[in-house]
């Protein structure tokens, strides 16, 4: 038997989805620990040093259930492994892993393992080389409701805090038709919520022949018949374009969510990110997504503390939070990493001092998703049955903006669309009844 853990991002779970697939047709079953698995693969995340420090604290765990299992092989791959000091540190320290890949080696996996099998050496297949794309992987979702469809890969953009263009290499996209069969699967098979997924989705088509645009790519699978939500992420701000607003207003299927990261509300720290927009050009979008989309749920990721920020930059990233009235955001203090342009730019605020920002950041966050909430009361909402919370005859289930409702009732509809009166908010999670 196997065990997959993934760190990080939907990418990753996408790609960990195609990592179980593989290992079936190689015969494994998979299990969920690392105890007693014949074969462990941590599919690992580079973004924050922390993730990466979470990461080299279980693999050195692994020594103890190798010990008790020797049997046990020990596969690491991901965004961490397409760096080549990570790589060196692994293999000086860490003999006992047996292989390591970079995403872009993903396919090799068993291949890789046949290797280690047969010949009982340490693999890496860790060169640079992004290009094509692997199709006709096999795949085991682990959620029967909700399936990723990667519609991109990689990212061109080089913001200077981020290591992804790195470790993920040059942008480039899947045929339209791969995907528009990949969806019709999906909805033939009952996953009700389907995201569309890529570093940076509003680039989609411009590696491709024809240059299909992101927009021209939702609206062609919205238009499959079904009963199911199209979701998408991550956009680009500077390439967030009115078609792609217009398509999701339009749209019969596609949630009424953009998750649009603007990082920072200063214009002076935008620039330092390499960010290609300004403040007023991602006020100028959200403004029109709020003028064309009935009841928008907007969300955002945002840095706090990166290098050279000063606490007046920082109150123009909480204005823009509350002039935009997210209903949720991802909020990350900076974390260096090396190799990018920002790792190297004086960054002379103290750990202390940013962390002060950031508990700021996150109680105004907390006072507008709890006014945004409580503005809910009273709606009629679709929502998406999703899970028994645990307590007697709750179910919890999203709204098509993703925000979280709980409601009594029976456990058969899991998997099934309600409509929900919205009868209480609790900070941000919402209460309601079926109507
Ligand atoms: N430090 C902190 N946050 C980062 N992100 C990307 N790189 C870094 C970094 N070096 C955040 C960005 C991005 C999200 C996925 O992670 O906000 O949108
Ligand atoms: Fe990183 Fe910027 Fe690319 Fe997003 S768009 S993956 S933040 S470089």
């Amino acid at each position: 038997v196997a065990f997959v853990e993934t760190y990080g991002c939907q990418q990753n779970e996408a790609d960990s989805e195609q990592i179980r697939g593989m290992l079936e047709h190689c015969g494994y079953g998979l299990t969920d620990g690392p105890e007693g698995a014949d074969l462990v693969i941590f599919n690992t995340c580079a973004i924050r040093e922390h993730a990466e420090q979470r990461v080299f604290g279980n693999v050195g765990a692994l020594v103890h259930t190798r010990r008790r299992h020797p049997r046990q092989k020990i596969f690491l791959c991901g965004c961490m492994m397409g760096q080549p000091a990570v790589v060196e540190r692994v293999r000086k320290s860490y003999p006992y892993v047996d292989g390591v890949f970079s995403t872009h080696h993903l396919w090799e996996l068993p291949q890789l393992l046949l290797g280690v099998l047969t010949t009982g050496k340490r693999v890496f297949s860790v060169e640079d080389s992004a290009g094509a794309i692997a199709e006709g992987l096999p795949v085991v979702r682990e959620n029967k409701l909700k399936a990723w469809v990667s519609v991109m890969y990689g990212c061109n953009n080089f913001c200077t805090y981020c290591i992804v263009p790195y470790v993920r290499g040059r942008e480039r996209s899947r045929e339209k038709s791969l995907i528009l069969d990949e969806a019709r699967q999906m909805i033939s098979a009952g996953y009700k919520d389907i995201t569309l997924l890529g570093q940076n989705v509003n680039s989609y088509g411009k590696t491709l022949a024809d240059k299909p645009t992101f927009a021209q790519l939702l609206h062609e699978i919205d238009s499959i018949d079904g009963d199911y939500w199209l979701r998408f992420m991550t956009s680009h701000p500077k390439d967030c374009s009115k078609e792609l607003i217009d398509t999701i207003a339009n749209g019969t299927h596609i949630s009424k969510h953009l998750h649009l990261p603007f990082q920072s509300g200063s214009d002076r720290i935008l620039k330092a990110m390499n960010r290609h927009y300004d403040r007023k050009k991602y006020l100028d979008i959200v403004n029109y997504a709020k003028e064309k989309i009935d009841g928008v749920s907007l969300t955002s990721d945002i840095i706090v503390g990166f290098p050279g920020e000063t606490y007046e930059d920082f109150k123009e990233t909480l204005s823009l939070i509350r002039e935009v009235e997210f209903t949720s955001l991802f909020t990350f203090i900076y974390s260096p990493r090396v190799g990018t342009p920002a790792a190297k730019m004086d960054d002379p605020i103290s750990a202390e001092e940013k962390s002060k920002w950031f508990r700021e950041l996150l109680d105004v966050q907390e006072e507008i998703a709890a006014k945004r909430c409580a503005s809910m009361v009273n709606n009629t909402e679709k929502v998406l049955i999703e899970s028994e919370t645990g307590k007697n005859g709750e179910l919890s289930g999203r709204t098509s903006g993703n925000i979280i409702v709980e409601l009594k009732g029976d456990k058969s509809l899991i998997g099934t669309f309600q409509n929900v009166k919205i009868t209480q908010a609790r900070n941000w999670i919402l209460k309601g009844e079926l109507v």
